[in-house]
């Protein structure tokens, strides 16, 4: 699909992102082995919703969709039913994870532990990235596990049970691998410890918490005992990653004003809230208060005169999935912005660091790729060219942002790929056209 995007006069629009990705992907799994039902509503939408509950109903989850849902008097809503781990059973085909590395790996954590055969694939994209960061210490937990390159690469099989408790320092600061491995911590003998070596989204132990996990956090260390979960609603906040497209938008435009509304502000998110307000954008946060055991806020972005940053160390898990849209911020910054420690980037849907260079170089912007990230000289117009979106949706929005801040049309091509996470972008993007 080809969309293409141009600057408009003026944008002065509200916007309800859509459900959190990651916060629905918990919800729908820890509840597809905890005891009871359980209620979700604002779940998110897209591409890789359907391969987390195509994974869960592969392995025999109850899940029905309900509209107008009567108990949480929402348009739709995801019920639930589990009955424990043993309410899981041996799927009759390969999982289908699509293009969802969280979906791989948070639901491998579950395979390694159950007591069957397990086949988990992915496409194209998926089988090229990393997983060998969770194969190694889910084998070290006893799993048996093969896979592509000696288990570096999906299609994974796992033959899983009788695990035992690890104590285990992560090599990298991903909230997928520590949600893997406590997840299965649930199903190991004694307790599972993780240690990470910087904070990474919290979701999966608020999540365990509440459904009554034993689980104790001390600094970055996180311990988990084995043991049953208590099903439990979910009300999804808006996704803080979807919504920092617009929030970009409405500092670079010249002439525009974004409200957003339902936006999760869990502090391990809202690092591109901290880069953009180091950077001096002009974002207003209304209305903090906690949904469903995670804080929420409504915010407005306006035409905002930025400065450069460095973006670099322990904050760089915190806007992982934000760095490609902060990159174009950064052409709109006066100064050179450094993005350093990123290298997780390349390994992301697509390369991240060359597939936003490659976009941005072309649209005008003095940007250049180093091992880890990116330097980025500001205050250069972007032009407006032909790009693609490298099949990676959150590049595919970072080019439609940058059509809106371009001095001419920008035309993208791949643009399908926003529905991955984000299937309405483009509805909200054709309603700021002139
Ligand atoms: C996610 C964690 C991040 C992020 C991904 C969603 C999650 O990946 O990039 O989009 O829901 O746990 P890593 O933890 O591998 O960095």
């Amino acid at each position: 699909m080809i969309k293409k995007v141009k600057s408009p006069q003026k944008i002065d629009i509200t916007i309800t992102p859509p459900g959190d990705k990651s916060i629905s992907h918990r919800a729908a799994l820890l509840n597809s082995f905890a005891y009871g039902t359980a209620h979700v509503s604002n779940f998110c939408v897209g591409d890789d919703r359907t391969s987390m509950l195509g994974c869960l109903k592969g392995l025999g989850a109850t899940i029905i969709t309900h509209s107008g849902c009567s108990v949480c008097k929402t348009e739709e809503c995801f019920e639930i039913r589990g009955n424990g781990f043993e309410g899981l059973t041996e799927p009759s085909d390969v999982l289908w994870a699509g293009n969802s590395g969280t979906t791989m790996r948070l639901v491998s954590g579950l395979l390694a532990g159950l007591d069957f055969y397990t086949v988990i694939n992915g496409d194209e994209s998926l089988r090229k990235r990393p997983m060998r960061r969770i194969t190694a210490p889910l084998e070290t937990m006893g799993a048996s596990i093969s896979g592509r390159d000696g288990g570096a690469l999906a299609p994974l099989a796992f033959n899983g049970g009788n695990l035992e408790g690890i104590k285990y320092e992560m090599p990298v600061a991903s909230a997928q691998l520590k949600s893997c491995l406590l997840i299965a911590g649930l199903l190991a003998k004694g307790e599972t410890t993780v240690i990470q070596p910087a904070e990474s989204r919290d979701h999966t132990e608020r999540m365990l918490k509440s459904m009554g996990a034993h689980l104790e956090s001390e600094g970055l260390s996180i311990t988990i005992k084995k043991g049953d979960l208590n099903s439990v609603n979910v009300r999804v906040p808006c996704d803080t990653s979807s919504s920092a497209f617009w929030l970009v938008a409405g500092c670079c435009h010249p002439n525009a004003k974004i409200n957003l509304q339902n936006v999760g502000m869990n502090p391990t998110r809202t690092g591109v809230l901290e880069v953009l307000e180091n950077m001096g954008a002009d974002i207003l946060v209304k209305n903090e208060r906690m949904e469903g055991g995670e804080p929420v806020a409504d915010l407005v972005a306006s035409s905002s005169n930025m400065e450069a940053v460095e973006i670099s160390g322990d904050i760089i898990p915190r806007v992982v999935d934000e760095l490609p849209v902060l990159s174009l911020a950064a052409c709109f910054a006066k100064g050179t912005t450094l993005i350093k420690d990123a290298q997780e980037l390349r390994v992301k849907e697509s390369d991240r660091i060359s597939s936003t260079v490659d976009i941005l170089a072309k649209l005008g912007a003095a940007i250049e790729e180093t091992d880890d990230g990116m330097k980025i000289k500001g205050g250069r117009q972007l032009e407006g060219t032909t790009v693609s979106s490298h099949g990676d949706h959150r590049i595919a929005m970072t080019s439609a942002i940058a059509g809106l801040v371009s001095t001419q049309e920008t035309i993208i091509n791949g643009a399908e790929a926003a529905s991955v996470s984000y299937p309405t972008f483009w509805d909200s993007i054709n309603s700021m056209q002139d």
